[in-house]
């Protein structure tokens, strides 16, 4: 079951008369429940409760702990099911007690949030109990219950009139649905908060003035529009109907153009009128806008909170960005009446632009901290009535999705009005609310295509707009301007992120004229690169800086010196990075991507510059591209590595399988052809190095090629080889098909040993798993090989500072470390070893063979399992990172960041002299 449908029922649930007896099971069926399980439970069969009320209790282990109570006594009964063996023995998550006029629950899991209310009120908690169904929330969305089970009912709503609208479906007329969609949400809001006069207007006049049957819904609705179009002075010739003209003038883009309404049946109807029930003075536009959007979105709706992102993650942006700032000068100014009142005049020209702004959780945020800021001014000042100075039409953003964009303006008037409730009284937030103001700050566009200068030009400039443009079509910038004078411009947000393989071609056209001639490369880039370049250029021309959410790929392997020379030039400088961390906001599936938050400006406008690296802030005074508190530097690919043994590619078969095979298959060559026994050879790649499966390989020397010809077994396979070469495209391929005896590409083989390492590992694992093989094994082509090299090799491969650096300068594959010889080890930096430096770290490597050993056959895998690793294996690495560490800087490095510091500060020095990693950014036009 999904939310909405979650809802429902429990909505359901609540409306019937309370059936003591069948509560619990009623109450668990709403969650999604099969009837297999809850015959189960009632059975007694899983039903682990020792509770012995009238009714007894229902207990689903690792889940919830249910009982009736009698009548009054719902308080003693949570306690005792909270005191009761088997909750804690079978791990109940949630405890749940009513008596069908009460109703009280705790989390036992969520810092023991608790809920009491009325029976009838309990679906208004319906986000508390969202886990019961497997569905994960942030505790925010946990707390605005309101907010999920209004964007629950307008799901439905949507739907259903969907149904009986299909033209509004199509691609054509859905951002008219959207609009309709974006009008009743202001009049739900409006009805609830004396926007309109008297409470419920809006749903009460459908109510009344529609017929039961619904048949003209859509025209008391198109009349209720029609007025809020009609100013009240054009109201005497506009022929409105009387009920109508209780309507105030609201236009402001939202009501102009066409009023139509969409039919509604009698379903969709009372779907309406239950909407309207709502308490909708509780709307938390932070959170709202983030899930309605999903509302307008064939794939998403039903999934509500998805696209939740948590105030706290917002401010991780904001704060550094600007608002840290402005909360420093408020403090500074004390009470300093003239002090207070510059910096009000400062915020009031501050421009806060999300180009990819959603349906504008950042913009919001960013207002609503501003008027804290500038409300804490005219306290200070006496003047805490004073209309705020700071514009909406300040808080801009671009948004390529209609539906949202529409969102984002109205979370933002949402959020203005009630600011102006908070610091300044409801009787003057109504006062100057209506009529909405008609400009437009969020265009409905394509950031990458448009223009940000001329859509924000620097110059003050008259207001050229045309409000019947607001909520339909993207505007034509030219004509968008706004009478304010310029200050300060924060670029902030969460653009997308699009790896190189998930492009489209339109995504890549978007990004090809902003890249095309300045950026080799560039379609290896993320598409958020393309937000990244723009933010630069703009900050270029304008006072002020960004900070952008992004993929942290773009600053970890050959994507930095692609990107970054371009962006990192003519002093643009990264001001502020928080490093890699989880970006929590799928709220429905909160497994979270790795972000990083860049700041961008001009290096003469940030004089301080820090790093957040988990709960660590640090002022630093250079961050390069890496995020690393070191001097800009390009890692690039080097042909050699720098006094260390070369580190190949393994053996390239191109052989059309013809070469390998499994063990049964081996056995059953051998058994045919025992001769065939010399030219078997152990094979190994990525998936046999780490997993430890059997694999073999033909590998016949140039020298033995006639031997193993003579052999049927192996011409037969030699003749697939050749066959299958000769049906590659590749002529290199073809050509070695008179050659099939062998691999094409063979870098080497041990003589004595081999240290092996799959091209991919696992980021769960603390340490790249590097191998030692003795002489007879054929490493393929997915791992890379040192040979024979002397066993200190593998300490330092098998290091912590050794796994830093990979997945800092060669990047990922999806989220997996990805090995590069030439960008990873040929470039990674070791200092000088004394002879004694080689036997210790021998020594730490012959432990840490020795340990893994302990445990055969446990594979590589089984062995680095994060949460199964042996302690002595533990141990043994532990005793390798102190050993090489100390050689590093004479103690243990105190975090990665400090490794990576000394790795760049290394590498700036070793390549010094060559030329490389110092390439100058090149110069955009
Ligand atoms: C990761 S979301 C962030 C939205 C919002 N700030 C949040 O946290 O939920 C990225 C947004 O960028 C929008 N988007 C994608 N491509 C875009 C483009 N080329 N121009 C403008 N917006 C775009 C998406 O529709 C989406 O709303």
């Amino acid at each position: 079951m999904n939310a909405v449908e979650i809802e429902q029922a429990i909505t359901d649930l609540a409306a019937k008369p309370f059936d003591a007896a069948e509560f619990p099971f009623a109450f668990l069926e709403a969650f999604g429940n099969k009837e297999t399980t809850l015959r189960k439970l009632r059975k007694g069969e899983s039903n682990k409760s020792d509770f012995a009320g009238p009714w007894g209790g229902v207990l689903q282990a690792n889940n919830i702990h249910v009982a009736v109570a009698p009548a009054g006594e719902v308080t003693s009964t949570l306690a005792a099911l909270k005191a009761s063996p088997a909750t804690s023995r079978w791990k109940a998550k949630f405890i749940l007690a009513t008596d069908g006029a009460t109703f009280e629950a705790e989390n036992l899991t969520a810092d023991g949030e608790t809920v009491a209310c009325s029976y009838a009120e309990f679906p208004d908690h319906f986000g508390f109990f969202l886990a019961l169904a497997g569905i994960t929330t942030v505790k925010q969305v946990r707390e605005s219950s309101f907010d999920i089970r209004a964007t629950s009912r307008l799901n439905r709503l949507y739907v259903e009139l969907l149904k009986d609208n299909p033209d509004w479906g199509t691609a054509e007329r859905r951002p008219d649905m959207n609009h309709f969609m974006a009008r009743l949400i202001f009049c739900f809001f409006a009805e609830d908060t004396d926007i309109f006069n008297g409470t419920g207007l809006f749903t009460a006049t459908v109510e009344q003035m529609s017929a039961r049957d619904s048949s003209n819904t859509h025209e008391v609705i198109g009349g209720i529009f029609h007025a809020m179009n009609t100013p009240i002075a054009d109201r005497p010739n506009a022929g409105l109907p009387r009920w109508a003209d209780a309507f105030p003038y609201v236009n402001g883009g939202l009501f102009s153009g066409s009023t139509e309404a969409p039919r509604f049946s009698r379903i969709a109807r009372s779907y309406l009128l239950h909407i309207g029930q709502l308490k909708w003075t509780q709307i938390n536009p932070d959170i709202f806008g983030s899930m309605i959007q999903a509302v307008a979105d064939d794939e998403e709706r039903g999934a509500l909170g998805m696209h939740y992102t948590s105030v706290p993650n917002i401010l991780k942006v904001l704060n550094p960005l600007f608002l840290d700032d402005l909360r420093a000068k408020l403090e500074e100014a004390g009470d300093n009446s003239r002090t207070l009142l510059n910096l009000r005049r400062r915020m009031a020209r501050i421009r806060v632009f999300d180009p990819a702004c959603g349906s504008g959780n950042f913009l919001v945020i960013a207002y609503k901290e501003m008027r804290a800021i500038e409300a804490e001014i005219n306290r200070r000042r006496h003047e805490p009535e004073l209309r705020s100075e700071i514009p909406l039409t300040n808080f801009r953003g671009i948004e390529i999705r209609d539906f949202p964009a529409e969102i984002a303006r109205l979370a933002l008037i949402i959020a203005e009005y009630q600011c102006d409730v908070l610091y300044r009284g409801q009787k003057e937030a109504l006062a100057e609310f209506l009529p909405l103001d008609a400009q437009n700050w969020i265009t409905c566009g394509n950031a990458l295509r448009l223009d940000w200068l001329s859509l924000w030009p620097q110059e003050r400039a008259g207001v050229k707009l045309n409000a019947d443009d607001l909520f339909s079509t993207p505007l034509d910038q030219a004509q968008i301007d706004f009478e304010n004078e310029v200050g300060e411009t924060y670029i902030c947000g969460n653009p997308p992120y699009l790896g190189s393989r998930n492009q489209t071609d339109e995504h890549r056209s978007d990004l090809a004229p902003l890249m095309n001639g300045k950026i080799t490369n560039w379609k290896s880039l993320d598409y958020v690169a393309g937000w990244i370049v723009k933010a630069a250029a703009y900050l270029r021309a304008t006072a002020g800086a960004s900070a952008l959410v992004t993929t942290n790929s773009i600053c970890q392997g050959l994507s930095v010196p692609t990107l970054w020379p371009h962006v990192l030039c003519d002093g643009m400088e990264i001001f502020f990075a928080h490093r890699s961390f989880k970006w929590t906001n799928l709220a429905a599936h909160n497994a979270g991507v790795t972000v990083a938050i860049i700041g961008l400006a001009m290096n003469d406008r940030r004089s301080t510059k820090y790093i957040v690296d988990g709960d660590e802030r640090r002022a630093v005074p250079h961050i390069n591209p890496y995020l690393i508190p070191a001097p800009t530097v390009f890692v690039e690919p080097r042909r050699e590595p720098p006094g260390q043994y070369p580190m190949l590619f393994g053996n390239m078969p191109r052989d059309g399988s013809h070469l390998s095979m499994d063990w049964a298959d081996r056995r059953s060559l051998l058994n045919r052809a025992p001769e065939a026994a010399p030219f078997v050879f152990r094979y190994l790649g990525s998936e046999e190095l780490i997993n430890g499966q059997q694999r073999y390989c033909v590998w016949v020397s140039d020298s033995q090629e006639a031997e193993a010809r003579s052999i049927p077994e192996l011409q037969v396979r030699f003749d697939g080889v050749a066959a299958a070469r000769q049906k590659s495209p590749a002529a290199a391929t073809r050509a070695w098909a008179s050659r099939s005896h062998r691999f094409v590409q063979v870098p080497g083989l041990g003589r004595r040993s081999t240290l092996a390492l799959a091209g991919v590992s696992s980021e769960t694992r603390e340490y790249l798993p590097v191998t030692l093989l003795g002489v007879g094994n054929v490493v393929s082509n997915l791992a890379f090989v040192l040979y024979d090299a002397p066993l200190w090799n593998m300490a330092l491969i098998a290091s912590r500072i050794h796994l830093v650096w990979i997945a800092t300068v060669c990047g990922k594959l999806e989220t997996r470390y990805r090995y590069s010889n030439t960008l990873g080890w040929n470039t990674f930096p070791v200092p000088p070893l004394t002879e004694k430096n080689k036997a210790d770290l021998t020594r730490c490597a012959e432990h840490i063979l020795l340990a893994r050993e302990a445990h055969f056959p446990a594979t590589i895998a089984d062995l680095y399992d994060p949460d199964a690793m042996p302690a002595d294996l533990r141990a043994a690495h532990d005793a390798n990172d102190e050993t090489l560490e100390r050689i590093y800087i004479g103690r243990r490095f105190r975090n990665d960041t400090e490794r990576l510091e000394k790795l760049f500060e290394m590498y700036t020095k070793m390549t010094a002299n060559d030329g490389a990693g110092k390439r100058k950014a090149k110069v955009s036009a």
